[in-house]
C-alpha cells in the first residue's frame, strides 16, 4: 500500500514527496521540526498520538525564534496528523515528523526573502534504543550549543549537527550515547534526549534555562513522578561530578522513551543494574502513552 506524506497543503504519495536541491533548509539547516510518537493500543484497536498539541505548541515557538511563518493553529495541525495517520492505515506504533522549513531557493543564510513551507513525514517505528538493558554512556568532549549560538530550546534541524558529533563519537568509543555539558561545564542532556538522575529517592533534572530542549517527555516524567508516584523532583543546575555518585539515571524523550542508564564514564550507578525508580517510571510511561491510565488519557489523541 502506498504511504502518504503531507506536503504543500495536500496528502501526497510518499515516493513523490521531493524538495529541490537549492532548498534553503537543505543548504543552511533552516528548518524547525517535531518528533511525535503514536502508540497502538492492541486491546482497543486504537492508535494514540502522544501529546500532539504540546508538540505543535513547541513547533510554533521554534518557528517564532527562527522567524518562520507558522501556517496552522494547534487544532489544525492535530487534525492534519489524524487524517494522515488514518490515510496510512497504521495499526502499529509510528513516528510523525512535522517540519516548517525555508523552502525558498535564494542563496545566502538570511531568513528573509525566502518563503516557508510545511510538511509532515511519518513512518512505522519500534524502540530505537534497546530498552531491555541499561545503557553505558560517557560525558561527551563536545559541548552543547548555547542559547546565544543556536538556541537548544528551539528544535532546529541545523543544531542536530551538534547531536550528530556527540552521538557518533560516543558510538565510535563503544558507548551507547553520551551526556553533554554546556560551555559553562554544567550538565545539559543526552545527544537528543533529556536526562534524569535519582539521588536519595528524589529526581533531579537540568533547569529549563540550562541549554536543553524542554522535552515533552521530561514534562510527562515530572508530572508522573510528582502526582502519581509521590516522588520529589528538582529542576536545577547539575554538576558533572554528580553524575558519578547518583543512585540511578535515565534518559527520556519521544525517541528514547524512558531508557535507564547503568554506567557513566566507567562508573557503575547504584548496584550496576537498572534502578527501581527508573523501572517504575518506565512501566508507568508505557501504560500512559497507550492510553491505559484514565487520568492521562487526555494526553492521547485517538486517530480512529
Ligand atoms: C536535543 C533533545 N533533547 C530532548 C529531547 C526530548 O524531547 P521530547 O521529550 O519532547 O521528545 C529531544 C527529542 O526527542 C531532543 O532532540
Amino acid at each position: 500500500m502506498a504511504e502518504y506524506y503531507y506536503m504543500n497543503g495536500s496528502y501526497v504519495d510518499a515516493a513523490k514527496a521531493m524538495i529541490h536541491v537549492h532548498t534553503h533548509a537543505f543548504l543552511y539547516g533552516t528548518a524547525v521540526f517535531e518528533g511525535i510518537r503514536a502508540y497502538y493500543n492492541e486491546e482497543e484497536k486504537q492508535l494514540y498520538a502522544f501529546r500532539a498539541p504540546e508538540h505543535f505548541e513547541r513547533l510554533i515557538n521554534s518557528s517564532k525564534i527562527m522567524m518562520m511563518k507558522n501556517p496552522h493553529t494547534t487544532e489544525e495541525y492535530c487534525d492534519i496528523v489524524k487524517k494522515l495517520l488514518k490515510k496510512n492505515n497504521y495499526k502499529e506504533n509510528c513516528y510523525i515528523r512535522p517540519v516548517i522549513y525555508k523552502s525558498g531557493r535564494n542563496v545566502g543564510p538570511g531568513l528573509y526573502d525566502n518563503e516557508d513551507s510545511f510538511l509532515i513525514i511519518t513512518n512505522k517505528m519500534g524502540d530505537y534504543i534497546d530498552l531491555s538493558k541499561g545503557l553505558r554512556v560517557c560525558v561527551s568532549s563536545w559541548r552543547r550549543n548555547s542559547d546565544n549560538a543556536i538556541p537548544p530550546r528551539a528544535k532546529i534541524t541545523g543544531s542536530y549537527a551538534n547531536a550528530a558529533l556527540i552521538k557518533t563519537d560516543a558510538h565510535n568509543a563503544g558507548f551507547d550515547d553520551a551526556i553533554v555539558l554546556d560551555e559553562a561545564g554544567n550538565v545539559t542532556e543526552g545527544s537528543a534526549m533529556n536526562l534524569f538522575l535519582v539521588q536519595k529517592n528524589r529526581l533531579v533534572t537540568s533547569a529549563q534555562t540550562d541549554n536543553i530542549l524542554i522535552g515533552i517527555t521530561r514534562n510527562t516524567i515530572i508530572e508522573l513522578a510528582r502526582n502519581v508516584l509521590g516522588i520529589q523532583v528538582e529542576e536545577r543546575t547539575i554538576d558533572r561530578s554528580e553524575l558519578y555518585i547518583s543512585d540511578e539515571a535515565f534518559y527520556c524523550g519521544t525517541g528514547a522513551q524512558v531508557s535507564p542508564i547503568t554506567e557513566i564514564d566507567g562508573r557503575k550507578l547504584g548496584t550496576g543494574e537498572t534502578g527501581a525508580i527508573s523501572k517504575e517510571l518506565q512501566k508507568l510511561y508505557f501504560d500512559v502513552v497507550r492510553g491505559k491510565i484514565a487520568k492521562y488519557k487526555k494526553w492521547c489523541m485517538p486517530v480512529y
